[in-house]
């Protein structure tokens, strides 16, 4: 069907309020809700993402990764044994290197799992990464794909008169295209299924993976009709967090680039944003007396990007030296950094922190 180069609905919308009240709409501050309301309940799951919803945040943030038969899932990582007992229920199933890969295993299969919180093993004991957050095992929770949250977020939408939106991650764009599968176009084709296809629309797209974003902005995009908003996430390089296959052997993609003058707008050619971790905005050598900011923020302002920077977590040993307490580090972040927007597992923190700001 021939699709109008305008959206008529849009259009009288922002006739009706204005540029001057859409682009301060834009400039306010953001809450993504990390892995959904992930400090109270385990990532990831429906439960996490709609009390994120009911905490009033700006985006809920979704990490899919692909399984056997195509189908799209929120999990953080492409393995299934870090939240679900799938050593378990399939003994046998693991690669050479001791991980279920959610890649060998069907939909239904995956459904048949119970979700908890993420764990690691030691001493053949599942214990939680976080000490004091939801117990493991408690209650019953399920892996859901990608478009169940959306349906989710987007029923609430209709129920409650809000407009939450949707901040997805495509996990690991190499590992899934060395498995011969596409991720990115399959998220893209979920976006546009649900009405995700333009910049103001409330839907990110984010990935570390620069080359994958570069595919996005210039091919996939415009083969679909699309422009979405795209963020690059930033990682060290040691993290080993996006793969190169160099004649047929894996090797860490190097980030360095990225923290050098002059990055931010090369970034700015194909993305709409970054997302840092937060120690490459507010420096780690920072004292409570002396704040020390590298150049990204107003590098990335300058070159017309936001910057969204991750992970904001209140659990024992997470809040920087550098901060007194919680609010004090949202309040470096947002004012004095002068970030637009923050990944956090404690959203209702930064939401209540913004609302006193009169910023939300
Ligand atoms: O996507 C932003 C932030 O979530 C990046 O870190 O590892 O939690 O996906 P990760
Ligand atoms: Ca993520």
């Amino acid at each position: 069907m021939f699709k109008p180069l305008y959206n008529p609905k849009k259009l009288l919308l922002s006739l009706l309020i204005g540029s001057t009240l859409s682009s301060f709409a834009y400039a306010e501050k953001i809450v993504v809700a990390h892995r959904g309301a992930s400090g109270y309940l385990p990532e990831h799951s429906m439960a996490a993402k709609s009390m994120a919803y009911a905490m009033d945040v700006d985006y809920i943030e979704q990490d899919v990764v692909m399984t056997k038969d195509n189908a799209l899932v929120v999990l953080h990582d492409h393995y299934l044994d870090g939240v679900t007992n799938v050593a378990d229920r399939y003994p046998g199933r693991q690669r050479k290197d001791g991980r279920y890969y959610a890649i060998d295993f069907t939909l239904a299969e995956i459904k048949t799992l119970e979700m908890t919180e993420a764990f690691k093993m030691k001493d053949g004991k599942a214990k939680a990464v976080y000490a004091r957050r939801f117990p493991i095992w408690a209650s019953d929770f399920k892996v859901h794909t990608l478009e169940e949250e959306i349906e989710m977020i987007q029923g609430l939408n209709i129920s409650t008169g809000k407009n939450i939106g949707i901040y997805t991650e495509v996990k690991a764009p190499w590992f899934h295209r060395h498995e011969g599968k596409d991720i990115s176009t399959a998220v893209l084709k979920v976006f546009k299924k649900y009405g995700y296809t333009e910049k103001e629309d409330l839907a990110y797209f984010q990935s570390f993976d620069a080359e994958e974003l570069k595919r996005v902005k210039f091919e996939l995009l415009p083969k679909f009709n699309m422009d979405v908003k795209l963020v690059q996430l930033i990682a060290e390089t040691s993290w080993g967090e996006t793969m190169q296959y160099i004649d047929g052997k894996p090797e860490a993609y190097n980030y360095d680039w990225m923290f050098k003058p002059g990055a931010m707008k090369i970034i700015s050619k194909y993305a709409d944003g970054v997302g840092p971790w937060h120690p490459m905005v507010v420096a780690p050598e920072s004292t409570k007396d002396k704040l020390v900011f590298t150049s990204m923020v107003k590098d990335a302002h300058q070159a017309g990007m936001k910057v969204h920077p991750y992970t904001f977590r209140l659990d024992e040993g997470q809040i920087p030296a550098y901060a007194q307490d919680f609010d004090n580090l949202l309040d470096i972040f947002y004012n004095q950094a002068n970030v637009d927007g923050v990944f956090t597992d404690f959203p209702d923190r930064a939401v209540d922190f913004l609302k006193r700001q009169n910023n939300h």
